[in-house]
């Protein structure tokens, strides 16, 4: 029982605590935005308290990959309908990607971003830095700004100008500072050679082929040599093959990755006659012999993160018809039911998911106090109903771009609170005021 003396602005009582020991029967304190207690908690002793039976309680859900498009791209999405997008569903932080207009290379265009997002702030955030050849010398000053989560390197080009596809470049950019670098791993080169023998293919079921399998192999097997080579750890982004899963196994001494619920959910041709172009991203999502060693994979702790690759466009622009039709697909209001549906279908445990989701991204990132239920961690907390069953919709969709690839599927597992920095900020769909995210804090 908690300390008689001890008071809360808010506890959660009765619900379960989904603690690094596991699941226990626990209450939970909250004082000025941190976590004080777990464990039994007498109501009397805090001003406002939540009855959660029947509820689990996960510290609050990072995504670590989310595109929100602010500055330069906002017919598509905002910081504001990104950060709704992630509370709605569960998420409390997001890591934010630099291939906005202008692209986030200084520490004005980081500036920016973080002057909008604290503005938004409806969830906790940081940003990623593009490392490029252009900002190499002032990458390691860069890296250590307050509000940034890391360096991100497009090895191939996907939305957006930011590309670094030259070896000697990433050599550099990798002897340039000391935090984890982020990659989305497919060799340019590769791309180029098959998008040319690909010519006037209009039929978006040959996107895995063009971009295939070898293009993401062989940037995997470049960067991991460059990583080796320079002693610098790197975090590669939405792995989707068999063969690259094999050689990140033997390097997980530097080298972390991520998967995707879209990976691990679609697969190919099935994806591709259903959603058509909605279905199209970067890497590509392929077959079901690379889903299985995906399963395998995020299960054999070789896959570290989950991380949604929130990566909108509006339908118009998606009903172009391929390859003029642009990559990617929204994600972050459905990572939480979408993976928590998968717990409940056993295809892996409440435990792996908890790492995936909240301990691995702050593990990975050097995020400070935060993907943790303990005491003095911040009170971010997702709130779930496991066995809740919901069918996902696009009308229960946030972002700009009003779609999801998730669309019709029907899920055991539902967000019903969303607490950011102690404050109940959506409960039972509906997001409440004050918007409570702060910027999110790094390892020095
Ligand atoms: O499909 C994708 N879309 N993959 C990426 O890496 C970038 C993203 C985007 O920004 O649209």
């Amino acid at each position: 029982m908690s300390d008689k003396k001890q008071v809360f602005d808010l506890c959660f009582l009765g619900g379960t605590a989904v603690t690094p020991g596991g699941p226990v029967q626990a209450d939970i304190g909250v004082q000025d935005g941190k976590i004080t207690y777990i464990g039994r908690i007498d109501p009397t002793q805090a001003h406002q308290s939540v009855e959660c039976a029947g509820l689990h309680i996960f510290p609050g859900v990072i995504d670590s990959q989310v595109h929100f498009r602010e500055p330069g791209l906002t017919h598509k999405e905002d910081l504001a309908h990104g950060m709704r997008g992630a509370i709605a569903g569960g998420v409390t932080s997001i890591f934010e990607m630099p291939n906005t207009d202008p692209l986030t290379l200084t520490k004005e265009t980081l500036n920016e971003k973080l002057d909008i997002a604290s503005k938004s702030a409806y969830c906790n955030y940081a940003f990623y830095i593009g490392g490029s050849a252009v900002n190499i010398d002032s990458l390691s000053m860069l890296e250590t700004l307050p509000g940034c989560c890391g360096v991100k390197v497009f090895m191939g080009a996907s939305t957006g100008d930011l590309l670094t596809d030259k070896d000697h470049t990433l050599r550099k950019i990798f002897k340039s500072g000391r935090r984890r670098v982020a990659v989305h791993a497919e060799d340019q080169d590769r791309l180029k050679a098959r998008y040319q023998l690909f010519k006037g293919t209009d039929d978006v079921k040959m996107h895995p082929t063009i971009r295939d399998e070898e293009a993401a192999l062989k940037a995997t097997q470049r960067i991991i040599k460059i990583a080796k080579e320079t002693q610098r750890p790197a975090h590669i982004l939405h792995i989707t093959t068999d063969a690259e899963l094999d050689v990140i196994a033997r390097h997980k001494n530097l080298i972390t990755a991520e998967a995707t619920p879209q990976h691990l959910t679609l697969f190919a041709p099935e994806c591709y006659e259903i959603l058509g172009t909605k279905a199209q991203m970067n890497p590509p999502i392929r077959e079901k012999t690379h889903q299985a060693a995906l399963w395998r994979a995020v299960n054999a702790g070789i896959i570290d993160t989950i991380g949604s690759d929130h990566a909108p466009h509006t339908l118009e622009e998606k009903a172009k018809p391929f390859p003029d039709s642009p990559s990617g697909m929204p994600g972050v209001q459905t990572l939480v039911p979408v993976m928590l549906h998968h717990v409940n279908k056993r295809r892996l445990t409440m435990m792996r998911a908890l790492d995936l989701m909240c301990h691995a991204p702050a593990r990975v990132f050097g995020l400070v106090s935060k993907g943790r239920l303990a005491e003095g961690y911040d009170a971010d907390l997702t709130i779930v109903d496991m066995q809740a069953k919901a069918e996902v919709s696009n009308t229960w969709i946030e972002s700009k771009s009003g779609w999801t690839p998730f669309h019709g599927m029907k899920v055991t597992a539902w967000p019903k609170m969303t607490v950011i920095n102690g404050q109940i900020s959506m409960r039972d769909g509906e997001i409440l005021p004050p918007r409570a995210g702060k910027m999110a804090a790094f390892l020095p």
